[in-house]
């Protein structure tokens, strides 16, 4: 397995919990009711498997070994994603605290959700779309196979340390089950 299939496939698992976050705004913007747990689980999502392990991997390990190659050429284009990065930092962060009495979500809470989640979704979405498209294809040029794959065991060293196979599998199946309530 190459570094950057890896990212793509747990971009493609994004995708999902952006969709499934879609609907719930949808849901809540018409007036109808969210299990709380449901939208506990969404940022658990992204706290702990978008930013912990996925963004640490692009931070730490393939945007450095791409700048030491690339140089100056996919510095300007890593500084913008890093920038995205914080931003979604900032949206997740906001849903927290609208939902963090999640037993009790107000009118209030309700429109921050839908406000953060939306600008989350618009911000990903992009975000994506450009590692997808120009980064990583970027990325599978001027690595070497054996540099790129190099880099995929790094991943998985770094995901064993930050979350634990345990965890990654839960999240995994959390996320597929709210595909299979809300999609
Ligand atoms: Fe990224
Ligand atoms: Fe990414």
């Amino acid at each position: 397995m190459m570094g950057t299939e890896d990212l793509r496939h747990e971009h493609n698992e994004i995708g999902l919990m952006l969709d499934v976050l879609g609907r719930i705004c949808e849901r809540l913007d018409v007036g109808e009711n969210v299990d709380p747990e449901h939208l506990k689980q969404i940022h658990d999502f992204m706290v702990v498997f978008v930013d912990k392990c996925h963004h640490t991997k692009e931070e730490e390990l393939l945007f450095p070994k791409l700048e030491s190659i690339d140089g100056a050429e996919s510095e300007k284009l890593i500084g913008v994603l890093i920038a995205e990065h914080r931003t979604g930092r900032k949206y997740a962060n906001a849903i927290g605290e609208a939902i963090s009495n999640h037993e009790n979500i107000d009118l209030q809470d309700r429109s921050k959700i839908i406000k953060y989640g939306r600008n989350y979704i618009k911000l990903l979405v992009q975000h994506i779309d450009k590692e997808n498209n120009v980064l990583f294809t970027m990325a599978e040029k001027k690595l070497s196979g054996k540099q790129n794959q190099e880099l995929f065991e790094e991943f998985e060293v770094m995901e064993k340390e930050k979350i634990g196979i345990g965890e990654h599998e839960q999240l995994h199946r959390m996320l597929h089950n709210l595909a299979d309530i809300y999609l």
